[in-house]
């Protein structure tokens, strides 16, 4: 999940094709489970033509495409190619021919034939003109077709979203969200939506709340620094953060004593290691002029640990060309 501050900077497709690593990092706790309880509801049956509007790597689309069968397809539109490609890999991986990814803007998306189901999840907040964008959605169902939509509930994505920054903003400073009109507050709660979708022709419309709690992890706040990301390149540890592509920090927290690796200036990596023998290390398969690895055993206050996070990436983000730097 990247900073949303840099919401405005970048047409959302690019947005999401730039964050693909956070993305699929938030997969498994965040947009698979969704994607599943949405497709719960939406019921795709065997056989039916679904359309699954801002698909990103498949969430929902995936679980349609198993539900329907080999005699049903399953168009799935998105901006993002690079969220596509994940989830193409996904569906080769499973089989699911007759699911089809396409890039583009699904409110503008024709089709051959009509849709029997048009499902979005957590998408149509990002059109320009909501309404317009999901009445084109409506458009595209065959009589009598249904369309399932999953917004979040006020409160409950911008809750995990304040709790990360306010914990990242320990280690440095982040940028205030921008002040823009929300259109999720429109839909952000059981009896707006109901509402909205009415306004929209919509006959028995049913709203499910569902509870679903995202179990969030201490490192996770590390993903607010603007741009950063993780991702595991050697297995269950350490997990790599990186910004613009270039690592930051390597933490092992399954190590006894668990342990993070970090960038200093050249200088100050021989200040510390002399400083504190015994907690901070010469960078472990690092190169040891730039990289401590720094043993979390109490050596450190965490303060000072956060302090050393924040100047490794500063450091990185200085190394960086301009136009990969974040926000
Ligand atoms: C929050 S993500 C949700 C992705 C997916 N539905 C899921 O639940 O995992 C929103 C997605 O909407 C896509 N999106 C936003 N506006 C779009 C548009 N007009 N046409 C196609 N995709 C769009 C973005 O690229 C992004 O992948």
């Amino acid at each position: 999940m990247t900073v949303i501050s840099a919401v405005p900077t970048l047409p959302v497709g690019a947005l999401f094709s730039q964050t693909r690593r956070e993305f699929a990092s938030w997969y498994s706790r965040l947009w698979g489970p969704l994607g599943a309880l949405a497709t719960g509801v939406s019921r795709p049956r065997v056989g039916e033509r679904v359309l699954d509007a801002c698909c990103g790597s498949g969430a929902s689309a995936l679980p349609a495409a198993r539900a329907v069968g080999a005699t049903g397809h399953v168009d799935a539109v998105d901006m993002a190619g690079a969220l596509l490609d994940q989830g193409r890999a996904e569906a080769d991986r499973q089989g699911l021919a007759h699911l089809r990814f396409h890039r583009g803007d699904v409110t503008a998306w024709r089709a051959d034939a009509p849709y029997d189901l048009v499902q979005c999840c957590y998408g149509v907040f990002f059109f320009p003109d909501m309404e317009a964008g999901t009445r084109h959605l409506v458009d595209l169902l065959r009589p009598g077709g249904r369309i399932a939509l999953s917004t979040w509930v006020g409160g409950g994505m911008d809750t995990m979203v304040r709790r990360a920054r306010e914990a990242a903003s320990a280690v440095r400073p982040l940028p205030a969200p921008p002040a823009a009109r929300d259109p999720r507050t429109r839909v952000d709660s059981a009896d707006g939506l109901a509402a909205w979708l009415r306004s929209l022709g919509l006959v028995d419309v049913a709203v499910h709340r569902v509870d679903y709690r995202v179990p969030l992890l201490g490192d996770d706040a590390w993903m607010f620094l603007p741009g950063a990301a993780e991702d595991f390149p050697f297995g269950d540890s350490p997990a790599v953060y990186r910004v613009g592509g270039k690592i930051f920090a390597l933490l092992s927290e399954g190590a006894v004593p668990p342990r993070v690796s970090l960038k200093l200036p050249p200088d100050e990596v021989l200040a510390m290691r002399a400083q504190h023998p015994d907690t901070v290390l010469p960078g472990y398969h690092l190169n040891k002029r730039h990289w401590v690895t720094v043993l979390l055993s109490g050596g450190l206050e965490a303060e000072e640990v956060r302090e050393l996070l924040g100047q490794s990436y500063e450091i990185v983000v200085a190394s960086l060309p301009r136009r990969l730097r974040p926000a």
